[in-house]
């Protein structure tokens, strides 16, 4: 069988590249030469052929570019020049070095596993997963340097249930167990990450009494897409913020949106693993698909930073108001969440705002018991209503852990990040 071949090569190489092809008797054919990227996306979105040949200096190509391409059915080959090293970054199926065996490197890349975006990927084996305990995260080979750190995403449905306030306490609380763990593999010297990758806006950094120019999330992207993220580099985007928390803020504006593409964050979250022990991520409230609202698969995804974050989750926090539209509200949003492929295995359910007057007189058994009749949870965790203790960190711009470490909001989630290591204790174990 022939395969066709778009060529996006620059200079000179194009023309061994399609000689080389055309002499490959019938393997392949070179069905379209492509000047820039915008014309290789475009022959590709139209199927006009099952692998692309790109130069790695072809001006735009990036991350996002090679994940579109896969996206339209094709395998990606990407040509090294003489003084490109490390292009890893762009995760194509094979790269193939200047003056090298091109045919040999589409046939490497066709019989590469099929990684049609990764994340989509990710998600369905997840869904598959579903009914199965948390899988252990991949170790670092033995002898090498520490274990991946842990992710948590801190998720809820609409109506400002609390997904930031709990983040960031959790993560603070995290940082907290850490200092005082006595073991030494818990004083690995590595911190908790706390990211903002609420993408219709985030409120970390001012909850934090940071300013809100601080380079942050979309800076990493950036240097993600480029090849530039490491731990030093991603280790300088995130300011200390408290002993052992470091912080990597959000859009300054929420229609920056588009500076945060869902390609580059697997890489921000890889560095992530690296950088910190715990990786907390307060995410967006929408799950929805937007390509499957546009039909248009080049368009960037709003929430492609919130799916991204589940998808990569160890345990997803996922928080609901304690009212009865807030509770109506999670029930659905646990639904959405399985669609999504989070496993009940792998959350953790947390009521926030409890109280009296919106829940009747025994608060906490109504809210369990709804939860259990319309969503099979049994294991909802509670955090009361705590107006003192929330406004004053807010307005001290500080975590709850520090300005008001003996109040009943913090010690209740206190018990959720203890809770949350209980879920991943099969993974440490393992
Ligand atoms: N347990 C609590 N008791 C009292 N107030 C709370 C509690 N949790 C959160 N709040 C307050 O509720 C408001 C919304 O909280 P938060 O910003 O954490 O919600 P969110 O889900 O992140 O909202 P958004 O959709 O804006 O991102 C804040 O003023 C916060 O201080
Ligand atoms: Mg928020």
């Amino acid at each position: 069988m022939t395969t066709g071949v778009l060529c996006a090569v620059r200079g000179p190489a194009e023309t061994v590249v399609v000689r080389d092809l055309t002499a490959a008797r019938g393997r392949f054919e070179v069905t379209r030469r492509c000047a820039d990227l915008a014309e290789l996306l475009g022959a590709a979105a139209a199927g006009l052929g099952t692998v692309a040949v790109v130069s790695a200096d072809l001006p735009g190509l990036d991350r996002e570019a090679v994940d579109h391409l896969r996206g339209s059915g094709a395998r990606v080959v990407v040509l090294a020049g003489d003084r490109d090293a490390g292009l890893a970054h762009l995760g194509a199926d094979a790269v193939v070095a200047a003056g090298g065996d091109v045919a040999q490197a589409i046939s490497a890349a066709l019989a590469a596993p099929d990684r049609t975006s990764a994340r989509d990927a990710r998600l369905g084996a997840r869904l598959e997963a579903r009914a199965e305990p948390v899988q252990p995260a991949p170790r670092a080979p033995a002898g090498g340097t520490a274990p991946p750190g842990r992710l948590v995403a801190v998720w809820g449905p609409t109506g400002a249930p609390g997904r930031t306030t709990l983040a960031v306490t959790l993560a603070a609380e995290l940082a907290a167990e850490l200092a005082g763990a006595p073991d030494a593999a818990a004083q690995d010297g590595r911190d908790v990450l706390l990211v903002d990758a609420d993408t219709y806006g985030g409120t970390v950094a001012q909850a934090l009494g940071l300013l809100d120019e601080s380079p942050g999330l979309a800076a990493a992207s950036r240097a993600a897409t480029t090849g530039r993220l490491d731990v030093a580099a991603l280790a300088a985007l995130t300011p200390a913020v408290g002993a052992g928390l470091r912080v990597l803020t959000g859009l300054s504006r929420a229609e920056r949106w588009p500076e945060v593409p869902g390609p580059s964050l697997d890489l921000v979250w890889r560095a992530a693993r690296d950088l910190a022990r715990w990786t907390v991520v307060d995410t967006g409230f929408s799950l929805e698909q937007d390509e499957a609202l546009s039909y248009d698969t080049r368009a960037p995804r709003r929430n492609a930073a919130t799916l991204s974050a589940l998808a990569e989750a160890d345990v997803v926090v996922v928080v609901g108001g304690g009212d009865p539209i807030g509770l109506q509200r999670l029930v659905r949003a646990l639904g959405d969440l399985a669609e999504a492929g989070v496993a009940p295995g792998r959350r953790v359910v947390v009521v926030n705002r409890l109280r009296a007057s919106a829940s009747g007189p025994r608060p906490g058994d109504a809210v369990r018991g709804a939860l259990h009749r319309y969503a099979g949870v049994e294991d909802a965790l509670l955090v009361p209503e705590d107006r003192a203790a929330c406004d004053g960190a807010l307005l001290a711009g500080r975590t709850l852990v520090e300005h008001a470490p003996s109040s009943p909001v913090r010690r209740a989630v206190r018990h959720v990040a203890e809770h949350v290591g209980r879920v991943l204790a099969p993974v440490a174990s393992g």
